[in-house]
């Protein structure tokens, strides 16, 4: 088998670990090619809310049809999704032929070499959630040529109630830093401008390592690497996120001003019974504080609704707090249960219907928001560091500011890595346009 298809659902982490599962397998001879030519498809998968571990079984449903024709494709399912329901989906898909959590990727690229129709399907499962046998390899062969992302930790111990993370990725881990930054040096002499460094709360980096240097040292060091032109970092955690990070940022301006902080909910009741470890003032009060020092900051949040027991009131905190903070950007999401976790076996799970209605009302707020923000960015002007066609319009391109804001220009592909000066001459509730200054 030589052929292989990749594809990526979730979060940033997913990215990086499809990144370096390809270079991997491009390392071994092997070709990427379209789903529909592959012999093998490498699926990174998601489980934090229920639809999206639908949309993949059903993919894998439409795998498995083809399968039982022609004994391809052979499907490996890796990742979170993998880890909660991996054994499930290989009993019940013949297609697929290797399950791998996402702390055994290191196995992976060796075993897809192994996969045969006759044999059983292979698993390897994070049973012990400490153990980790990662991919020693820089994600060299990117969707992006320009922008790479970095995991810095594995795993999560904070155990907000309604979440999976700490059971599908594991007990948190620091990588070390000299790997951390050998890994971001070969991105940068491969080309890449902007580097993200990721964690489920970055601001924990360092603290299962108990030798004094954390986040902040990690920042500054990586800051420090001649050649790289930004860098971003996600997610902060309101709890742990310290003042160190913000000296750092300050002293920095190639650190992008863009700090993403979840907040979950605007009550202080439901922030509790979600273990969050902040009241609403608390998270208020770092609001102002991060905005005190850096002014020009944008603040972006996920938010949840229709959490166990959440009343009309608890809601209309979180309404009124997006309303006080004014993010850039919120994601939003209805609660899904997720089976293992604490929530999940809480009274009073709120109607669906209840949940899209607060959906729909918190979105329309945040539409408001956001281009009223956008509108005032009208004449202003940026740098920005273009890398991608614009989804929609012949001869534009789009590139992102410092603040992560996305700017549509007119251009070409040979602008791609460049950072260029634009002024913004239109704006909508989810981008700008701009022209070339
Ligand atoms: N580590 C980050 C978030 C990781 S998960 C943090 O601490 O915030 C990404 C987002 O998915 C979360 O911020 C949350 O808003 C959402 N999410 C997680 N579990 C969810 C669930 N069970 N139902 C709905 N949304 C969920
Ligand atoms: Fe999940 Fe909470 Fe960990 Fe974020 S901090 S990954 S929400 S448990
Ligand atoms: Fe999903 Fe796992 Fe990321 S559950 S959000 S892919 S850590």
């Amino acid at each position: 088998m030589h052929k292989f298809s990749i594809r990526v659902f979730g979060c940033q982490m997913n990215s990086y670990d499809g990144d370096r599962l390809r270079t991997a397998l491009l390392h071994q001879k092997w070709e990427e090619v379209p789903d529909g030519e592959a012999d093998v498809v490498i699926l990174v998968t998601c489980s934090i809310r229920e639809k999206a571990e639908q949309k993949v079984a059903s993919e894998i449903g439409r795998y498995d049809a083809v399968y039982k024709r022609k004994k391809s494709p052979a499907v490996a399912l890796v990742g979170c999704m993998a880890q909660r329901i991996g054994r499930e989906m290989a009993k019940k898909f013949s297609c697929v032929r290797l399950v791998s959590g996402p702390r055994h990727l290191g196995l992976v690229p060796q075993a897809v070499t192994e996969i045969s129709s006759g044999t059983q399907p292979r698993f390897f499962m994070d049973d012990d959630p400490r153990a980790l046998l990662d991919l020693e390899v820089a994600p060299t062969a990117r969707t992006n040529p320009f922008k790479a992302y970095v995991t810095i930790t594995y795993g999560c111990d904070r155990f907000c109630s309604y979440c999976i993370v700490p059971y599908v990725r594991g007990r948190l881990q620091s990588r070390a830093a000299d790997d951390i930054l050998k890994e971001t040096r070969t991105l940068i002499d491969g080309g890449v401008k902007e580097i993200t460094l990721l964690g489920q709360n970055v601001d924990a980096y360092g603290k299962d390592l108990n030798d004094g240097y954390g986040f902040a040292s990690l920042l500054r060091d990586a800051a420090n690497q001649p050649g790289l032109t930004r860098l971003r970092f996600a997610t902060s955690h309101p709890k742990d996120f310290d003042g160190d990070i913000l000296e750092v940022m300050r002293e920095r301006p190639d650190i992008c001003r863009a700090i993403n902080l979840p907040v979950q909910s605007g009550s202080d009741r439901i922030l509790r019974e979600m273990n969050r470890g902040y009241t609403s003032g608390q998270y208020l009060a770092l609001v102002d504080k991060i905005r005190g020092a850096l002014p020009d900051v944008s603040l972006t949040t996920d938010l949840i609704v229709g959490f166990p027991g959440e009343t009309d009131e608890d809601f209309r905190a979180s309404y009124d707090l997006l309303r006080e903070v004014k993010f850039d950007i919120v994601h939003t999401a209805a609660y899904s249960p997720r089976e293992g976790t604490r929530a999940a076996m809480m009274d009073g799970q709120i109607d669906n219907r209840v949940k899209a209605a607060r959906l729909n009302e918190i979105n329309a707020l945040q539409s408001q928001i956001a281009r009223t923000a956008n509108e005032e960015y009208v004449g202003a002007e940026f740098e920005i560091l273009a890398d991608g066609l614009a989804p929609r319009g012949e001869g534009k391109i789009q590139g992102r500011t410092m603040t992560d804001k996305v700017v549509i220009i007119p251009g070409c592909e040979e602008d791609f890595g460049k950072i260029i000066p634009v002024r913004i001459t239109r704006a909508s509730h989810w981008s700008l346009e701009g022209e070339r200054i």
